[in-house]
C-alpha cells in the first residue's frame, strides 16, 4: 500500500518528503484554506510537484458538467503529475467519464459507498476515495466501505485504485492496508504517529545506558 499525505502544508510535505516513503499527495480546498500560506492553489499545487515526484491531487469546484470538463482540463495542465480530483455526484459522473476519455487522472471524491465507487470505476476514473474518518463521525464504519469496494474491484478486475482518504488516526492506516487499499492518504500527523513507539524510545536509551556501563568496566 502506498503512503500518501493529505495536505497543503508545504512544511509538512517538505519534512515527510526527506524519509523518501510518501509517493503522493492529495490536497481540497479546506486543506488549502488551514495551510493558510495565501498562495494562490495553483502555485501550492505546483510547489508540492516539486517536492514529491508522485501523484498529486487537486480539486474541482464547478458546479456544473461543463464547468467541471473545463476545469479538469486546465487543472490537468499545471504539471504531468496533477490528478484532477471530482466529487461523484451525476454531474461529477459524466465529467468524470467526460475527461478519463481524453486521458485525464481522476481521482473521484467524496464517495461514502460501494455503488459510487463502481460507478466512477466505470467510468473511467483511476482512483477512487472512500471517506472513512467522516462515515466514522457518524456512526458507520468507514473502513467497511474500502473493504467492498476493494472486493468489488478485485472481483471485476477493475483496473481503478482505492485510495482510502479521511483517515484520522495510525489505526486507520493498518485497518486500510489490512483491507488492500492501494494507497493510505493521511494527514502528517497520523504519517509521523506511524514511526512513533513509547518502547522504542525507551529500548534507544537502555541500550546507550548499558554501552555506556559496558565501555566502564572494560576500562
Ligand atoms: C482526501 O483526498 C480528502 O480530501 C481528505 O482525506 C478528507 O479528509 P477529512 O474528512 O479529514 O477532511
Amino acid at each position: 500500500m502506498k503512503l500518501w499525505l493529505d495536505t497543503a502544508n508545504i512544511d509538512e510535505i517538505r519534512a515527510a518528503a526527506r524519509f523518501g516513503v510518501v509517493s503522493g499527495v492529495t490536497t481540497n480546498p479546506s486543506l488549502w484554506a488551514k495551510a493558510a500560506s495565501g498562495a494562490d492553489y495553483r502555485d501550492v499545487v505546483l510547489e508540492i510537484c516539486s517536492i514529491i515526484d508522485g501523484p498529486v491531487s487537486a480539486e474541482c469546484l464547478a458546479q456544473d458538467v461543463d464547468g467541471l470538463v473545463e476545469e479538469a482540463r486546465n487543472i490537468s495542465k499545471w504539471h504531468p503529475n496533477v490528478v484532477v480530483k471530482i466529487p461523484l455526484d451525476e454531474n461529477g459522473l459524466e465529467a468524470i467519464h467526460r475527461v478519463s476519455r481524453e486521458g485525464i487522472k481522476v481521482n473521484t471524491t467524496l464517495i461514502f459507498q460501494p455503488n459510487q465507487a463502481l460507478l466512477a470505476a466505470q467510468a473511467g476514473a483511476t482512483y477512487v476515495s472512500p471517506f472513512v474518518g467522516r462515515l466514522d463521525d457518524i456512526g458507520q464504519e468507514g473502513m467497511a466501505v474500502v473493504r467492498e469496494i476493494v472486493e468489488i474491484f478485485d472481483r471485476y478486475h477493475l483496473p481503478t485504485q482505492v485510495l482510502a482518504a479521511s483517515l484520522r488516526h495510525p489505526l486507520h492506516v493498518v485497518q486500510a492496508a489490512k483491507a488492500s487499499a492501494h494507497i493510505a492518504t493521511m494527514p502528517y500527523t497520523v504519517f509521523q504517529a506511524m514511526f512513533k513507539h513509547p518502547l522504542t524510545d525507551a529500548g534507544i536509551q537502555k541500550f546507550l545506558e548499558d554501552a555506556r556501563k559496558a565501555a566502564k568496566v572494560k576500562a
